[in-house]
């Protein structure tokens, strides 16, 4: 069953995807054999470039977990990956064709499965594509989903997100809840940091799977460091709008994902309504 694709932002380029591909719950096969000998070494070669930049910028459960994704001169297998994942945390890697619309996305993690687009970038978008590949769902995301209080994290904004969406279609009529909770994740879930040893530390897949924002975010003087441990500051996280092209600033820094696991537990209908009309 063909359904819909998504496209990132405002663009002209077609979807990249093949979304006649997916299922209703917009899942396909990775298609592992269809992967060319230059899919292969892209991904060699990104894994390469990549792992040689994660000391001393990278967190450690991350730099720990990255071994797991298995090969590392040929794109991996997910359900090798699942072999390993599931036991380890109780999540599953799925393949889709792409970016996907937001509930189908929020359904996914609320399950424990983390949906992984199943192509990559050419070799002209190595330095940088805009919407999320292979490479950056697979390298940037899934090793942290080895760590257990991530894995709950991650399970939890998703059914979040499911209630936010709720929220904001059902009688409640919450206005920019789910766009509230999708700023936390981008400061977060993409670009966040994290005090390590009394030091900043990526945790964000969108800069760990980033040659050039890797170095920028933690060693550059430019971007501010902003704190996310208190309820304000999480307010503050949820009222900041983000730049999908650039490099992030400011940056929000945790001090550990059961932190950051115990600051997001509550519920967040009071927030929500107070953002709202902040935002009035
Ligand atoms: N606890 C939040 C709520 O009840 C949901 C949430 C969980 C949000 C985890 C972000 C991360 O609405
Ligand atoms: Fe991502």
């Amino acid at each position: 069953m063909a359904v819909k694709p998504v496209i990132y932002g405002q663009s002209d380029r077609p979807p990249r995807g093949d979304y006649a591909q997916a299922r209703e719950d917009y899942t396909c096969d990775q298609q592992h054999s269809t992967y060319t000998a230059q899919d292969h070494s892209t991904y060699a070669r990104l894994y390469a470039r990549q792992q040689a930049l994660l000391p001393g910028l990278a967190c450690q459960g991350f730099i720990d977990s990255l071994p797991l994704l298995g090969a590392t001169d040929t794109i991996p297998r997910f359900e090798d990956i699942n072999a390993r994942l599931l036991p380890a945390t109780g999540w599953q890697l799925v393949g889709v064709p792409g970016l996907i619309p937001e509930v189908p996305f929020f359904t996914l993690l609320s399950e424990r499965k983390f949906p992984v687009t199943n192509w990559i970038r050419t070799p002209a978008e190595f330095d940088y594509i805009v919407e999320p590949d292979l490479f950056h769902d697979l390298f940037g995301h899934v090793p942290l989903l080895f760590d257990a209080s991530y894995a709950d994290h991650i399970q939890a904004y998703g059914k979040g997100a499911l209630k936010a969406h709720a929220l904001e279609h059902g009688p409640a009529q919450i206005t920019g809840a789910v766009e509230m909770l999708s700023r936390l994740y981008w400061y977060t879930i993409e670009f966040g940091l994290l005090r390590e040893g009394g030091q900043c530390r990526a945790y964000g897949a969108g800069i760990l799977s980033s040659s050039g924002e890797l170095a920028h975010s933690i060693r550059s003087p430019e971007p501010a460091r902003l704190p996310l441990q208190t309820p304000a500051d999480l307010l503050h996280c949820m009222a900041s709008r983000y730049k999908i092209d650039t490099y992030q600033n400011p940056y929000f820094v945790i001090d550990s994902f059961d932190a950051l696991l115990a600051l997001t537990a509550p519920d967040f209908t009071p927030y929500y309504r107070q953002l709202q009309v902040a935002a009035a």
